[in-house]
C-alpha cells in the first residue's frame, strides 16, 4: 500500500529538495501547495490572483483555499503522497484528517524538519529557482553548472519573489506563529519523528531515508 508522508517545518529547511528525492525513489505523488500556488500565479487563475497577495507578504493564503488545491491532487494519488509545506496550520490539519479518514485513511509519519534559524536565512536568500522546469539550486550549496541557467532544462535562473530579506523575515514570523504549533499536534497523536536537517542535501539524506524505512519495518 501506498505511504501517506507529511513533511512540516520552517520556510527554506530543504523539505522540498528532500520531499522530489523521496518522491522519485518511494513512487509517491509529491505534493507541494507552494509550488501548486506559484502555478495558479503564473496562469494567472483567479485563485492564483488572490494567492499572490498572500504569497507576496509572506501571509498564508486562506485554509479553503489551500485544501481545495491539496483534496483534488489527492485523490490523483493512488500510489500514496509526500506533502510538501501542508498543511499548516491546525485548520488544514483537522481538513486534512477529515479528509483522509472519509477515505479510510491516515498519515504514516509527520517528519518535522529542525535547523537552526541562522541556516535557514542562509538557504531561503541564497536559493534560485528556474523558472521554466522550477528546478531548485542554491548560489554555495548547489550552484548551476552555469550561472544563472538551468541545469535541466537551459531556463532562467531567478530569486523567488518571497526569498527577500523582508519577507523572509515576516514568514519566519508566520511560521512560529501558525505553523510551529502543529509539532505538539504530531506528537500528541504519536506520528511524528524530528529530522536533524543540517548538513549537505545528501546527509540530510541518507538520515530521512534511515528514518522512513525504520518506520516501515516497525
Ligand atoms: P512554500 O513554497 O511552501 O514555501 P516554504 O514552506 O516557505 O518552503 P520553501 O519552499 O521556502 O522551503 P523548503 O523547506 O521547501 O526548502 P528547499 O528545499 O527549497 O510556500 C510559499 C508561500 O505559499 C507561503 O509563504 C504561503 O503564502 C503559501 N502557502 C504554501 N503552502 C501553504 C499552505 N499550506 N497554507 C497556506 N499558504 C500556503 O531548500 C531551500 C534552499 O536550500 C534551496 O536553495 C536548496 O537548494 C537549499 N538546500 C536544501 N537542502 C539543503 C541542505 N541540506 N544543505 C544546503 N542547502 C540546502
Amino acid at each position: 500500500m501506498g505511504k501517506r508522508w507529511v513533511f512540516l517545518g520552517a520556510p527554506g529547511v530543504g523539505k522540498g529538495t528532500q520531499a522530489e528525492i523521496v518522491a522519485q525513489k518511494f513512487g509517491v505523488c509529491k505534493i507541494s501547495t507552494g509550488d501548486l500556488l506559484r502555478e495558479a500565479v503564473t496562469q494567472g487563475s483567479e485563485l492564483g490572483q488572490k494567492a499572490q497577495q498572500y504569497m507576496d507578504r509572506g501571509e498564508l493564503v486562506p485554509d479553503e483555499v489551500v485544501m481545495g488545491l491539496v483534496q483534488e491532487k489527492i485523490a490523483t494519488c493512488l500510489n500514496g503522497f509526500v506533502l510538501d509545506g501542508f498543511p499548516r496550520t491546525v485548520k488544514q490539519a483537522d481538513l486534512l484528517a477529515s479528509f483522509l479518514e472519509q477515505r479510510g485513511q491516515t498519515l504514516d509519519q509527520v517528519v518535522y524538519f529542525s535547523l537552526s534559524q541562522e541556516e535557514i536565512i542562509r538557504r531561503l536568500t541564497g536559493r534560485r529557482i528556474c523558472t521554466q522546469c522550477q528546478a531548485v539550486y542554491h548560489l554555495d550549496f548547489s550552484p548551476p553548472r552555469r550561472e544563472g541557467v538551468c541545469d535541466r532544462c537551459g531556463g532562467p535562473l531567478q530569486q523567488r519573489r518571497d526569498d527577500q530579506r523582508e519577507t523572509v523575515s515576516s514568514r519566519l514570523s508566520v511560521y512560529e506563529a501558525q505553523t510551529a504549533p502543529l509539532i505538539a499536534y504530531y506528537r500528541e497523536r504519536q506520528v511524528l519523528a524530528e529530522l536533524d536537517s543540517s548538513g549537505s542535501v545528501e546527509t540530510v539524506r541518507d538520515r530521512l531515508l534511515a528514518l522512513l524505512n525504520r518506520s516501515e519495518r516497525a
